[in-house]
């Protein structure tokens, strides 16, 4: 038998390390390093145990051909479907991650009864709650009557002979994939070795038998257990499900699709009986806005195929610390430190004695560089104390020259604006055409010194300091 090593695999990463040091070199994480055994991680290579065996011949092929259509199970939950991209891709695996207690359970188990309904075969194996749990789950959501096969099982190899009794399922949801071991694998469970031990041999079942198979993984910031990203690079798609603890929607966000678009959402409200579709986002995004309040811009923005308006909010305060606070949430901070940094510059405005706040409402995230414009009009609002007219939106990104560059759909963001009750909108100038009464009444810098200027109510003069 070849001689055991003691290696340690960064838990966040799945960096093999030779040492135990207390920060990963690779991700910077501190904390991750556990010892396991020499079969895993990122540079383990193939185990020297096993016999070296004379490999076979594969059949070489060329890249025309018939292509077998990627044939959907649609779920029929609308904001899920558009964010799959059309439905769950059989043959194919899905990981679905998101915090603890976000929801992801709950979504599965509306779309495992959704579709189990059409006739489908659904089975869903947990490893972290008990079959009463899951069947109080299910009598919350009304789902309790549909033929969905539930197992609570942690042993991979037990599952895949479970499922190989009787017709091949349609789907396959593993809830989740931090609690299965296999034989296989000599570590803990939860420990990467594991959690891509596991992912492996589902994704080689789920392309062998062409059934659906979707990964259910926790997010972890303590690293004690292996977060999904270890089998980000696996599976055939990835869904984050996000939200703010105290807000009850949630956003489902494409971050991989090998079958479809990347940048689409589903949108959800968490409710008692479960999370029902949202299927007109910026209403709900728009709900509590207060219009006379300076420091407040709607911002126009794209998700994907649809339009997007949400409400970004600026508070700057007086400082009396000698490095002021930055604080950021829904957005990039760095995005925020260079909006701040060109209104000083090419505007003149002094942000070194003030404290910068800046909020996405709704607990909303947005990764949009045309948020920038929206983003400025609201911190000059909040400096100047300036009430920002109620009917406007803003789109637009800004250059560190100071320019304000067009973004791509400004008449769909228009259009959604105006079907909003919007009546103006500022936007790039060089848009490209756009149509309707908002369009008539939109302002066009091309400068982000011109926003100033108007938001300011004075006229732009050369040196505005
Ligand atoms: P769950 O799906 O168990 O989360 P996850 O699988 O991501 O850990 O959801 C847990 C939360 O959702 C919990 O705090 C209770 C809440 N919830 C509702 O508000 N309404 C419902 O109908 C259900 C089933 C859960
Ligand atoms: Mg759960």
């Amino acid at each position: 038998m070849a001689k055991s090593r003691v290696q340690f695999i960064c838990q966040n990463c799945g960096t093999v390390h030779s040492r135990w040091a207390g920060k990963c070199d690779a991700c910077g994480e501190w904390n991750t390093l556990i010892e396991e055994g020499t079969s895993g991680g990122i540079g383990a290579g193939p185990a020297s145990t096993r016999s070296a065996r004379k490999g076979r011949a594969v059949v070489l092929t060329s890249l025309s051909g018939d292509i077998e259509d990627a044939p959907r199970i649609a779920s029929g939950i609308g904001e899920l479907d558009r964010a799959t991209g059309g439905g769950f891709v059989r043959g194919s695996a899905l990981l679905v991650g998101g915090d603890p207690g976000i929801g992801k359970s709950t979504l599965l188990t509306q779309a495992a009864a959704a579709l189990a309904r059409q006739g489908h075969r659904i089975v869903y194996v947990s490893g972290e709650e008990a079959v009463a749990q899951i069947r109080l789950r299910a009598q919350r959501l009304g789902a309790a009557d549909s033929p969905v096969e539930l197992a609570a099982e942690t042993n991979v190899e037990d599952i895949l002979a479970t499922i190989a009794e009787g017709r091949r399922p349609d789907l396959l949801i593993l809830d989740s994939i931090q609690t299965l071991w296999t034989d296989l694998a000599d570590s803990a469970p939860g420990t990467v070795t594991q959690v891509r031990a596991s992912a492996q041999a589902m994704i080689r079942y789920a392309k062998s038998t062409g059934a659906a198979i979707v990964l259910v993984g926790h997010v972890t910031k303590e690293g004690q257990i292996a977060g999904p990203r270890v089998v980000e690079h696996m599976v055939d798609g990835v869904l984050y499900f996000e939200g703010e603890g105290g807000h009850h929607y949630r956003i489902l966000r494409t971050v991989k699709n090998r079958f479809g678009p990347t940048d689409e959402i589903g949108v959800f409200e968490m409710s008692d009986k479960g999370l029902r579709e949202v299927s007109n986002p910026s209403e709900l995004f728009l709900g509590e806005r207060s219009t006379k309040a300076p420091g407040a811009a709607v911002f126009a923005g794209m998700e994907g195929t649809r339009p997007v308006l949400v409400e970004i909010q600026a508070l700057v305060a007086p400082s009396p610390l000698g490095t002021p606070r930055r604080a950021v949430v829904g957005w990039d901070s760095s995005r925020l430190s260079m909006i701040l940094a060109v209104l000083e510059a090419h505007c003149g405005i002094r942000f070194a004695q003030h404290d910068v706040y800046l909020n996405v409402a709704g607990g909303y995230r947005i990764s949009e560089p045309a948020a920038d414009l929206a983003v400025a009009a609201a911190l000059v609002s909040s400096l100047t104390g300036l009430a920002l007219p109620a009917d406007c939106v803003y789109f637009g990104e800004i250059s560190l020259s100071g320019a304000v560059r067009p973004v791509a759909h400004a008449q769909q963001r228009l259009k959604e604006a105006e079907k909003l009750g919007f009546g103006q909108g500022v936007l790039p100038a060089g848009s490209g055409e756009i149509a309707g009464a908002i369009a008539t009444r939109s302002f066009q810098p091309g400068a982000l010194v011109d926003l100033v200027a108007k938001i300011a109510g004075t006229k732009r003069s050369k040196n505005a300091d």
